[in-house]
C-alpha cells in the first residue's frame, strides 16, 4: 500500500461514519476552497499487540517519520506524531495510545478480554490500522463499562483501529483571516462546536490555535440492541510561524486534551 492509498482508505472509512465531514468540505469547496488536512488522529490501546510501534509500522512504511512525544495525564495518554519525509503537503499523523497501566485493575482486565478474544494473527496484518473493531463482541454492556472510567476506551472498543479524526489546514484556506472566521461559518451553517476549554484551543502565542465539531452520532448494533453513539469529529487548525519564520509544526498537550472530549456525550449533552 502506498502513501496515497492509505490516507485515502482512512478518509473513505472516516466520511463513512462522519457525514458533517463530507458536508463541511462540500461547502468550503463551494466557496472555492480546496482543503488541505493538517492531520489524521488515530487511537489504541498500550497493550504489546496493538500500541504505537505496532500502529505506527503502516504510516513509517509509506515514508512518515517520528517528530513529538506528548503525555496527557489526566485522560492516561500518551501520543506521537508523524511527518512525512518527503511530501511536505501529507498530513501529519498523530497516535495516541491509553496506558492501560495508570487504568483500573477493572478497566485493564476488560481490555486485555477484548484483545485475547481475536485471533492473534490479525494484530500482525500490514493494514491493522484500517481494521476497525476487530474483536468478536460489541457489547453494549463492556460498551458502558468502559465509558465510566475512560471514554477513549469506550470509543476504541466500539471504532477500533481507524481515523479517529481528520484536520482541516486553516492555514491553506484563503477565504478566512482567523480560526474565528471559520468558525463563524461552521457555526453559521449549523454546526455545533466543541466548547470544552473554550471553542478555540491555544493561542497565537503557543503557535498553533484548534478547535472541533461535537462528534456525529452513529447507529452502532450491539449485539444487545442498536444504539446512536457519537463517531467522529472535524477538526480545523491553524499553525503560526516561528521566529525563524516557518511554521509551527508540533502539536499543544492541553489544547489536544481538550479536543480529545469532542467525541464525550458527556460535553454533548452539556452544549
Ligand atoms: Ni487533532
Amino acid at each position: 500500500m502506498n502513501k496515497t492509498e492509505l490516507l485515502s482508505k482512512l478518509w473513505e472509512q472516516y466520511a463513512e461514519i462522519t457525514p458533517s465531514a463530507k458536508k463541511i468540505q462540500d461547502l468550503l469547496e463551494e466557496k472555492g476552497e480546496e482543503i488541505k488536512n493538517d492531520h489524521i488522529a488515530i487511537r489504541t490501546f498500550n497493550d504489546k499487540r496493538v500500541d504505537i510501534k505496532v500502529i505506527e509500522k503502516l504510516f513509517l512504511e509509506v515514508g512518515y517519520e517520528e517528530k513529538g512525544e506528548y503525555f496527557f495525564d489526566s485522560k492516561k495518554l500518551f501520543a506521537k506524531h508523524y511527518e512525512h519525509s518527503t511530501d511536505k503537503n501529507a498530513p501529519r499523523i498523530f497516535i495516541s495510545e491509553l496506558e492501560l497501566e495508570k487504568c483500573s485493575p477493572k478497566l485493564q482486565a476488560i481490555v486485555k478480554d477484548i484483545l485475547d478474544s481475536c485471533d492473534p494473527e490479525i494484530f500482525n496484518t500490514p493494514d491493522l490500522v484500517l481494521s476497525g473493531a476487530v474483536w468478536k463482541t460489541k457489547s453494549l454492556a463492556i460498551y458502558n463499562l468502559l465509558l465510566e472510567e475512560s471514554e477513549y476506551a469506550a470509543w476504541m472498543y466500539v471504532y477500533g483501529f481507524r481515523a479517529n479524526h481528520f484536520t482541516i489546514n486553516a492555514n491553506a484556506l484563503k477565504g478566512f483571516n482567523s480560526l474565528q472566521d471559520l468558525n463563524n461559518f461552521i457555526e453559521n451553517n449549523g454546526w455545533i462546536l466543541n466548547a470544552s476549554g473554550g471553542k478555540i484551543k491555544g493561542t497565537p502565542a503557543q503557535l498553533l490555535e484548534q478547535s472541533s465539531t461535537l462528534a456525529d452520532m452513529h447507529s452502532v448494533t450491539f449485539d444487545e440492541s442498536i444504539l446512536q453513539i457519537p463517531s467522529c469529529y472535524y477538526e480545523f487548525a491553524l499553525r503560526y510561524p516561528m521566529s525563524n519564520g516557518e511554521l509551527y509544526q508540533g502539536f499543544i498537550a492541553a489544547s489536544a486534551d481538550k479536543i480529545f472530549e469532542s467525541t464525550d456525550t458527556k460535553f454533548m449533552n452539556n452544549n
